[in-house]
Order: C-alpha cells, then structure tokens, then sequence
C-alpha cells in the first residue's frame, strides 16, 4: 500500500529542525518505498524550489535535498477551508495513496480546527485502520484543556487512530528501560523496594529559555516537562511487567503505576532562574518556575517507602538527563572486609546526552588491605552505534509510518498526568530565584533536601 504523510506546519521550527532530517535519514535508509510522499502543508505562497530554498536556510543537518524533492509535494492550504481538504483527498485517491499519516506540527490551538476539516472532508474516516493523525505536545495546557481537545477529537477520530507525542518515548534509552528491566534477570528480581532505596529521574538543561519565551511563560517547568517527560520514565521505571508487551498492555501497565502515584506536597521546590524575565515574550512580574523538584511515593506495594525524586531545571551547570536508580547499602562481611565508607549500588541510565547505562558496585580494593571500593560497569550506548544513534523523531515516524502506537500516549496517559499536576498546583508557591547552580543545590539544603545524584 503506497505511503504518505501530510505535513501541517511545514514551515515552522519543528520541520526545519527535526521532521526533515529524520524523514530524509528514513529515505537514505530504504526504510520507506521510492513512492512514499511527504506532503508539505503551508498558507505560504511559494513553488516547491521557494520551499527548499526556505528549508535549505533552516535546517541544519546534511541533506540530500534532490532525493528529498523527489519525495515532496508542497501545497498551499487555508487549513479554515474545507475545500482545500477535499481537493488533497481527491489528490491522494488519484495518485493511489491509501495510507495517510497526518501530522500536526502547528500550534495546539488549531488541533480542533485542522482535525475538524480532516474529519468532514473524510481525509480520515472513523475504522479506517490506514488513516491516522498524530499531535505535538503540548496536548492542552491543563486538564480541563486537555479534556477539551480530546473530546473534540474522539467526535473526529478513533482513539487508535490517534497518535499524541511525547517525544522522550522515542529516545533510543528511554526504549532501553524495558529491555534493562526485562531481559535481565539481574535486576528484574531485585527490582522493588527490598533492593531500592530510592530513584532520581533528572533532566538539567544549561540553557534558558531562549527564544520560545512566549510558548514557555504560559507554561512552565511543571507542565512543560513533569507532565510528560518526566513521568513519561517514571511510568515506564516503575510499571509492572506488562502482561504481554503490546501496545496495549504496556499502557495499561503505565496507566496503572501513574494512578499510584502521590506527590509529597510538602517537598515541592520551585526556582526561576536570575534573569528569566528579561527574556523576549516573558512578562516582566512572572512567577513562572524554570526549575521544580517534586517527589513522589508510590502507593504499591513493591514501593512502598521508596521516594522518587524529580529534578528539571534550565539555566543549570549542565545538559544532563538521567534515571538513577539507588539500592540500598549492603555489607554483610564482616570485620573481614570492613567498608571505609557506606557505599551503595546505583544503576544509571543516561539518556542524554551521552545514551548508555552504568553500573556502580563494591569490589575489594587491589593489594593486600581489605577495603572496599566502588567499581563501575559503564556501557556507552552511542558508542557502540555503527551509525549515529537514531534521532527521536526518525524512530517515532517509523513507528508512525508502520501504524506501531506503543511509542505514543494513550487519553488516559495524558489525563493520568495532568491530574496529578492539577494536584500540585494547587500548591504552587512563587519560585525562588537562583543564580546559577550553586544556589539551587543551597536553596534545596536549605529546605532540607540532598540528593548525591544531582
Ligand atoms: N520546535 C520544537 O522543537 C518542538 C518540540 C516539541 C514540540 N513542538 C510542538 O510542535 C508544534 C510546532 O512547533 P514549532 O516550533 O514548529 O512552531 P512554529 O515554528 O511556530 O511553527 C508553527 C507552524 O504552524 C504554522 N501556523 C501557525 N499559525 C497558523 C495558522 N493560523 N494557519 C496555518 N498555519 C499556521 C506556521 O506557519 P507559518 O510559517 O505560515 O507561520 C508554521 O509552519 C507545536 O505544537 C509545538 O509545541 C515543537
């Protein structure tokens, strides 16, 4: 069956920057056929050579644009016109694609309005399992929001043909925690709180908030990324084993985990960073957090007393995102082997931006003293890619392309997660202003969190 995708927003940043180099690393690999089409939707009154030429300013990745324009269509579109999307569906039935993806990388207030004329034009019929239309985050900017936007949608479509984003899921370590916790007998068994101590989920960006102040102020480090990314890992850290490893089955498992979750109201931390509101599209007395620690404990029973701690923050010492798992301290050896000082077991997934998982363990010190000392296994996952790891995005679009849904959040994901940030809203004090970060380790001392990990 011939392929194509339909691209809304094909001239923002999200094209430039992630769709066309993924889509163009799919073609070099053969993993889409030689008639696979990309329709590049826009209101921009440009041939398909203005376009590429617009595309070659922005997009900074190596591309073979001849082989690319060979796979394009570009059309110029009023997405409030119903007829512009009859006459792309007459456009596809012509050239016999009856395998459409269309994807929305526009602002989410015209997800409503696109996903009604791709409905009433019968772009994409409800039960038509070859039709499926896919939405960036952020999916609302609440629940009430969120609520909003998918009942417009179920009136339109499906829930499975539905594919909402969380793009973390198609990171290549983010996939690696199944196979860390299930293809290893090592830690399968030893994982809960007989063997745990406590888990760190951690992404730190050096960077502020550049220029999507406009995006970020209404939003914030809360919904911008605990929301999704963050308890996105977490979902997948602490599920169960799904019963089988469908799509299904693995969200259910996600869905279950995420309703046991409660935050530890007490121990919500917010920060801004100095110099936030002097940023473009930022208001001037915003109290908009740039950096959140939060925990959870999980109301299981394989965690019960096993606190998950959260970390995100811009403006911070490093670009870092990782999952720390803590075992407990262990030494049952006696004076034999007397420990200099406590050590634990961690185990480290990196996600980025190095990808790769380590191992942190007792062995006895070389020579003739008895002392213990930490050793580390350390698996460099990028390392060992003949090629580039694959971007997040070339992974979900294949998975897109391939009608394969466990990549993408399911309603019930993303209304789980918002539940529990309407929660800590509530909450929500004004953010402590940091310079840098030295003052955020202080300001978390301060009210009594330490964390090694950060
Ligand atoms: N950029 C990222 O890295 C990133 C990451 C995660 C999620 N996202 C999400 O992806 C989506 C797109 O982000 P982006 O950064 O690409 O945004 P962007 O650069 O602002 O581009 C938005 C696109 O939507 C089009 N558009 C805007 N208003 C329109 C209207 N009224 N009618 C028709 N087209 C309109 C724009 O067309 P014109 O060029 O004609 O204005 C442009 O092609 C957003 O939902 C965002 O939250 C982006």
């Amino acid at each position: 069956m011939k392929k194509a995708i339909i691209i809304f927003g094909s001239t923002g940043n999200l094209m430039f920057k992630k769709l066309i180099p993924a889509l163009d690393k799919l073609i070099h690999k053969g993993l889409v056929d030689d008639d696979f089409r990309i329709y590049a939707i826009s209101r921009r009154d440009n041939t398909i050579d203005d376009y590429i030429e617009i595309a070659k300013e922005h997009v900074k990745d190596h591309i073979d644009w001849e082989r690319f324009k060979s796979h394009l269509e570009y059309l110029i579109f009023d997405v409030k016109d119903t007829n512009d999307y009859k006459i792309l569906k007459k456009n596809l039935i012509k050239d016999g694609y009856e395998d459409v993806s269309v994807y929305l990388a526009v602002p989410p207030k015209l997800f409503p309005i696109i996903a009604k004329g791709v409905s009433e034009s019968k772009l994409i019929e409800k039960k038509d399992r070859n039709k499926r239309i896919v939405f960036e985050k952020p999916f609302g900017e609440d629940l009430e929001s969120a609520k909003d936007i998918n009942r417009e949608l179920w009136k339109c479509f499906d829930e499975n043909q539905i594919y909402r984003i969380d793009h973390y899921l198609g990171k290549e370590m983010i996939q690696n925690i199944l196979v860390v916790r299930f293809a290893n007998i090592i830690f399968e068994q030893s994982w809960n709180r007989n063997a745990i101590r406590s888990v760190t989920i951690l992404s730190k960006e050096s960077e502020g908030v550049l220029s999507r102040g406009d995006y970020y102020d209404k939003i914030g480090a809360l919904k911008d990324m605990l929301q999704s990314h963050l308890l996105q890992m977490a979902a997948l850290i602490l599920m169960d084993k799904p019963k089988d490893f469908s799509s299904e089955s693995i969200k259910d498992a996600k869905v279950k985990i995420l309703k046991n979750l409660n935050f530890n109201k007490d121990k919500l931390i917010l920060g801004q960073y100095k110099g936030y509101k002097d940023a473009d599209n930022v208001e001037k007395d915003s109290d908009t957090e740039t950096f959140v620690y939060a925990e959870v404990c999980v109301d299981q029973d394989e965690w019960k007393g096993v606190p998950i701690h959260f970390v995100t923050g811009k403006k911070l010492d490093e670009k870092r995102s990782e999952i720390i798992i803590n075992f407990h301290e262990k030494n049952d050896l006696g004076e034999y082997f007397p420990k200099l000082k406590p050590q634990e077991d961690k185990l480290i997934i990196k996600v980025s931006p190095t990808e790769g998982v380590e191992f942190q363990f007792s062995v006895k010190e070389p020579g003739l003293s008895n002392n213990i000392k930490q050793a580390s296994l350390d698996y460099c996952h990028n390392c060992k890619a003949m090629e580039n790891t694959p971007e997040a995005y070339e992974r979900l679009l294949i998975e897109l392309l391939n009608d394969q849904r466990t990549l993408f959040t399911r309603w019930d994901e993303i209304e789980t997660t918002w539940k529990l940030i309407e929660d800590l809203k509530v909450h929500k004090q004004t953010p402590n202003i940091y310079d840098g970060y030295e003052d955020i380790l202080d300001i978390l001392e301060s009210k009594g969190v330490k964390i090694n990990d950060l």
